[in-house]
């Protein structure tokens, strides 16, 4: 096994030769392949309070593989935060164990501790950000903590303030920021150790969406650049299905579902997911609904939804073929997903069409009737 290499950062630790504290457990990893590996093996938490005990995780195993943007999904309370918190042991699993880069992390000393986290950068829903400091001192406070000398902190602070394109604002107090770019500070304060695991728990939760997006198409761009895994919990799906390459549901305390995210988004198995989805299910459109009657009268066409997961492209005219007449489009929501395309077309259809539309399968779903000339 390769003993971690220390980062190129110049840090104190990386100034003098590491030497592993006696009751520290040496930092090993399994394979080079492994950075940024996260596994979850039977992890449970529970918590002990005056008013009883919560199962806040019950036996969640996972693995995060290098390089992926990983979501965490589910309702509140559903013990989201405490599964992201156990990576870096901010919580301690009550049975269960957490391996990053392939290592049990629960074994580590001090030593070992200090430099897990030095390895794992996390963001926030309110930035925590000092703001009696300027940009440039809080973005510096990590490895300011870490003793790394003066030219070196200069020299990582303006690359990473670079990198989130606000190589400007140095000396400026977060007060003077607004959200997006405390976030993007924040983002900068966490990559400034070189992190190879960015936990991001709500990070754009208390953003508007354009900011949203921007702060999203950062966290992509440092994923593909640094090659860094990125671990984040949100409550908006749309964040989820914009960047994240893989998914896990969870359902007070228990895994619901996972797996990667077209998959997870255009076959949902589980009711929580399918409830979580909700919001980005396109509704009928008002003007059809108002019209649709429940049953097939002379001269009614049947709307049928056409739902698309993933696992066939929408051809048109195989639709058109399959239906051996005339069909109407009435609404179309397709995304594309991972280049999988998930979503449903609505059309209308004669009674010929319908019979045979019906006949490919589960795909096709009638929703009522309209009449001929609608
Ligand atoms: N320190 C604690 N002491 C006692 N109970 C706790 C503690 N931390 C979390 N819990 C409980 O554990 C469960 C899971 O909490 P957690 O914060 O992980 O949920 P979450 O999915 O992140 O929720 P939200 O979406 O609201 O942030 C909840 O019932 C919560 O009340
Ligand atoms: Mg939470």
């Amino acid at each position: 096994m390769a003993v971690l290499a220390l980062d190129s950062l110049g840090t104190a630790r990386a100034a003098t030769p590491r030497v592993a504290a006696p009751d520290a457990i040496p930092l090993t990893r399994v394979d080079a392949g492994a950075r940024g590996t996260v596994r979850f093996e039977n992890v449970s938490k529970t918590f002990r309070s005056a008013s009883g005990e919560v199962f806040a995780l019950d036996d969640v195993s996972l693995d995060v593989s290098s390089g992926a943007i990983f979501g965490i999904i589910g309702r509140s309370g559903a013990g989201k935060s405490t599964l992201l918190r156990t990576v870096n042991r901010l919580e301690q699993p009550t049975s269960g164990r957490v391996l990053v880069d392939g290592e049990p992390i629960a074994a580590l000393g001090i030593d070992g501790l200090v430099d897990l986290r030095r390895r794992i950068g996390m963001i926030f829903q309110h930035f925590n950000l000092l703001s009696a400091k300027t940009v440039r001192q809080n973005v510096a406070l990590p490895l300011t903590v870490a003793g790394v000398g003066k030219a070196e902190i200069a020299r990582r602070v303006e690359e990473v303030l670079r990198l989130v394109s606000l190589a400007g604002k140095a000396e400026t107090y977060p007060s003077r920021l607004s959200g997006g770019q405390k976030q993007r500070i924040g983002i900068a304060r966490a990559l400034v150790s070189d992190p190879e695991i960015l936990l991001c728990d709500e990070a754009t939760s208390a953003l508007d969406p354009e900011t949203t997006l921007s702060i999203l198409s950062l966290l992509r761009d440092i994923n593909w650049r640094l090659g860094l895994t990125i671990i984040l919990i949100t409550h908006e799906m749309s964040v989820i299905r914009e960047i994240c390459t893989d998914v896990v549901v969870l359902e007070a305390g228990r895994i619901a579902e996972s797996g990667p995210v077209w998959r997870v988004f255009g076959m949902p198995e589980h009711p929580a997911t399918r409830a979580l989805l909700a919001p980005l299910t396109r509704d009928l459109p008002e003007d059809l609904a108002g019209r649709l009657t429940p049953y097939p009268t002379p001269g009614r066409k049947a709307v049928l939804r056409i739902t698309y997961s993933g696992r066939t492209p929408p051809d048109l005219s195989a639709l058109v073929a399959a239906a051996g007449g005339p069909v109407q489009l009435l609404q179309a929501g397709i995304e594309r997903i991972q280049g999988h395309a998930i979503g449903h077309l609505l059309i209308a259809a004669g009674p010929e069409a319908e019979a045979r539309l019906r006949a490919i399968g589960e795909t096709v779903a009638g929703i009522g009737y309209v009449a001929a000339d609608d």
